[in-house]
């Protein structure tokens, strides 16, 4: 069996049920069910035996020790983490206990279970942690795109805390030979993305009759991926990485902001007009700029390709378009998900009207 953690978030249920459509080796999942982790994703697994749910905190030593002990899984893929940019620049304590403090202790955990396997099977293990592109920095708009090589420069709390995580991962190979492999991924979209990211924001807020808060000019660009595509990337690197390396996952895709929400508007357009008549483009509203933003980001995902043969099968505009319709075919699941905490961070976020804040972040 495998060891998920942080399987009952966007990326990593997306990566237990696609693991489980296409295999019958078990998922033990892991995930402390933060306001980002969601047992209604994984509904369909209900009363699947493949699958044992653990309510749990990656940093906590005894339990994770006693769960490798009891469950023997032969990788472990940690996705776990804290993950919203804007969120780490209105308090980053969370992101250090998880992202940092929660990915050593789990090393540790590692470490210790690996140490006690025979030789055959340590010679199987992997531990895959799940990354950003983010740890990256930004680029101008000429600069090339991101490569393994690439200097660190994380530029929010968010970011730096995946840095220092990657940093352990790769210390605890070269240090103590655990077979680590890490992937470095671009923006993820798709199925099951919590609505404080931006393209689930948009989908929810326009047809909720909501303005669509762009920050700053919207001319900033980001690497778009279908969180499927990352999925196959993952179980890719996991069957034939090699461990010490890292492979930067990317869709080729780069996009500026304002493009995304033209997309998406024109989708809704066409898949649930308004009832006025008029365009969802009406609805957009520029904000302040998020402090620090990145102005871009672009992966080069030719290494993964050419030593793994990996590369993204969806393009922009058949992902997006399968996203917009799941989040119209799923409304029950957007509800849900709009609890009094999320409620509560709109809010904080975006102001009572949806677009400004007490920090001056204005229409
Ligand atoms: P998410 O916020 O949707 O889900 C994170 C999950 O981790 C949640 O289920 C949460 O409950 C769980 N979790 C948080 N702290 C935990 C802890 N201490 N112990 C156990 N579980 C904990 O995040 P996501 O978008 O699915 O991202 C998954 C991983 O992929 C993260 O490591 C993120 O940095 C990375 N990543 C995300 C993207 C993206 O576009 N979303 C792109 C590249 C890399
Ligand atoms: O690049 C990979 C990263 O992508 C992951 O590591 C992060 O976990 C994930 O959250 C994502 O980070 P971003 O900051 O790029 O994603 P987000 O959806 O928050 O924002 C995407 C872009 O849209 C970014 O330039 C900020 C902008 N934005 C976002 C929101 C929420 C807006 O203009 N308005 C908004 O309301």
């Amino acid at each position: 069996m495998i060891l998920v953690t942080g399987g009952a978030g966007f990326i990593g249920s997306n990566f237990v049920l696609d693991w489980l459509a296409d295999s019958d080796e078990p998922v033990l999942n892991l995930d402390k069910l933060t306001y980002a982790g969601n047992l209604a994703n994984l509904a369909a697994l209900q009363g699947d035996a493949r699958h044992v749910f653990v309510q749990g905190d990656i940093g906590d030593a005894p339990l994770v020790q006693r769960l490798l002990a009891e469950h023997r899984p032969r990788a472990i893929v940690n996705f776990a983490a804290e993950s919203h940019v804007d969120r780490s620049i209105h308090g980053a304590g969370e992101f250090i206990a998880t992202n940092v403090v929660g990915t050593f202790n789990l090393l540790e955990s590692t470490r210790g279970y690996f140490a006690g396997l025979a030789q055959a099977q340590q010679a199987a293990f992997r531990f895959l942690h799940v990354s950003t592109d983010e740890v990256y920095g930004s680029l101008t708009p000429d600069a090339a795109a991101f490569t393994e090589n690439h200097v660190f420069e994380p530029n929010s709390p968010y970011s730096a805390s995946k840095a220092a995580s990657d940093h352990l991962v790769r210390a605890w190979h070269h240090t103590y030979g655990l077979p680590v492999l890490t992937t470095n991924c671009s923006n993820n979209y798709g199925p099951y993305h919590f609505p404080e990211k931006l393209i689930p924001l948009m989908i929810v807020n326009a047809l909720a009759g909501k303005p669509l808060p762009v920050y700053g000019d919207g001319q900033q660009v980001r690497d778009w991926l279908y969180v499927v595509d990352h999925c196959s990337a993952i179980r890719r690197v996991l069957q034939a990485g090699q461990p010490g390396q890292t492979y930067n996952v990317g869709g080729w895709n780069e996009k500026t902001n304002l493009t995304i929400v033209h997309t998406i508007c024109d989708l809704l357009d066409e898949l649930s007009p308004r009832a006025d008549g008029q365009s969802y483009r009406q609805q957009i509203a520029h904000v302040t700029d998020r402090p620090g933003h990145d102005r871009r980001y672009a992966i080069d995902a030719g290494k993964i390709e050419r030593e793994l043969g990996w590369r993204p099968t969806e393009t922009f505009e058949t992902g997006i378009r399968k996203t917009v319709t799941w989040y119209l075919a799923h409304p029950d699941w957007v509800r849900h998900v709009q609890s009094g905490a999320y409620r509560d961070w709109v809010a904080t976020q975006y102001g009572a009207a949806g677009v400004a804040d007490d920090s001056g972040r204005a229409a």
